[in-house]
C-alpha cells in the first residue's frame, strides 16, 4: 500500500481531468476563503498600518544584506520549527502535524498532476512521501487534540468536547486518517465491496470541508503566522520593536509563586 499511487488506481475508473480539477477547486476556496477573510477581520490592513507607524519609531537602518539574513533565519527557524511555541510537546506536536501536511500535499499534487494520465509509473518515493505525511498528520494532530488542546490540558474539558475552534483541526485528522484508509481499503482490490468507496466519498468530504471552511476556520494562520514572525523580527533589528516599549533593564524577579506551576492558564 504504501508504495502504490492511489490517485493513479483511482484514476482507472475516474478520469483524471476530474480528479485534478478537484485540487484546482480546492486551491480556488483557499484563495476565496483567505481573501474574505482579510477583508473581513481588516487583519492586513492593521498588519501594513501597524508596520508603517513602528517603522517611524526604527532607531536604525537595516541594510539589504542583514535583511536578507534576518528573513532566512525567521523562514528556518521560527516558521520551519514553530519557533513560537517553544521547547516542549506543544511544538513537538505540530512540527509533526504542519510538516506531515506539507508532505500529504506535496505528494498528492505531484502524483495527481504527473502520474494519473498517461502511461507514467509513479516513482515510490511520491506515495511513500504521501502515506508519511498522512501517518505524521496524524500523529502530531490527535497528539495536539487529545491531550494538548488548551481546554482539555487547562481547563479540565473531556476530550470529545466538539466546538467551532475545532473545525480546522479535525478537518486536517479526518482528510489525513480517511486518505489513509481509503489507500489501503483500495489496496486490498475488493473490486465490486464497498468498503473503498465509502472512505474515498469520506476522504472527498473532509477535504471538502477543509478547504471550504477556510473562512469560518483557523487555516489561514498558516499565512498570518509566517507574516507576523517576519515583521517582528525585522521590528526588533531596526529597534522599532512594534511600537512596544523598550525591555526593562532589571532583574527578573517575579517571586517564589511563580515556580509552583507549571503555566499552563492560558
Ligand atoms: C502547513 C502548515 C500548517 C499546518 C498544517 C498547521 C496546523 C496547525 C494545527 C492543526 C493547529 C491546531 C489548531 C487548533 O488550535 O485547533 C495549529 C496551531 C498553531 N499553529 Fe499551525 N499549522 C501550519 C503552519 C503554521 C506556521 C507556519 C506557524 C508559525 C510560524 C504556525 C503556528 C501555530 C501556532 C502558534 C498554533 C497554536 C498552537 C497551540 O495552541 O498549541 N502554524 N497549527
Amino acid at each position: 500500500m504504501i508504495s502504490i499511487n492511489p490517485f493513479a488506481v483511482l484514476a482507472e475508473s475516474v478520469p483524471s481531468v476530474l480528479i485534478q480539477g478537484f485540487v484546482i477547486v480546492m486551491v480556488s476556496l483557499v484563495i476565496i476563503g483567505t481573501l474574505v477573510d482579510i477583508i473581513h477581520k481588516k487583519n492586513i490592513k492593521y498588519f501594513f498600518n501597524n508596520a508603517k507607524k513602528a517603522k517611524l519609531s526604527a532607531t536604525r537602518e537595516l541594510g539589504a544584506s542583514e535583511r536578507i539574513s534576518i528573513i532566512a533565519k525567521t523562514v528556518v527557524y521560527d516558521i520551519a520549527t514553530t519557533a513560537e511555541l517553544g521547547a516542549g510537546k506543544r511544538r513537538v506536536a505540530h512540527v509533526l502535524g504542519m510538516w506531515g501536511t506539507i508532505l500529504f500535499w506535496a505528494a498528492s499534487v505531484i502524483m495527481i498532476f504527473c502520474y494519473t494520465s498517461g502511461d507514467a509509473a509513479t516513482p515510490t518515493l511520491w506515495p511513500i512521501m504521501w502515506h508519511i505525511g498522512a501517518i505524521m498528520t496524524c500523529v502530531g494532530g490527535y497528539w495536539f487534540w487529545l491531550f494538548l488542546r488548551v481546554d482539555v490540558l487547562a481547563e479540565a474539558h473531556p476530550w470529545y468536547r466538539i466546538i467551532k475552534a475545532d473545525l480546522f483541526v479535525l478537518a486536517l485528522l479526518a482528510c489525513a486518517t480517511f486518505g489513509l484508509v481509503w489507500s489501503y481499503t483500495q489496496s486490498l482490490n475488493l473490486e465490486n465491496r464497498w468498503d473503498d468507496k465509502v472512505f474515498l466519498t469520506l476522504y472527498i468530504v473532509s477535504n471538502l470541508i477543509l478547504f471550504g471552511g477556510v473562512y469560518w476556520s483557523k487555516f489561514a494562520h498558516m499565512f498570518y503566522k509566517p507574516g507576523a514572525a517576519l515583521q517582528k523580527n525585522l521590528a526588533e533589528a531596526d529597534g522599532s520593536r512594534d511600537n512596544l516599549p523598550p525591555l526593562a533593564d532589571e532583574p527578573k524577579q517575579f517571586g517564589l509563586g511563580i515556580k509552583r506551576e507549571q503555566p499552563k492558564h492560558y
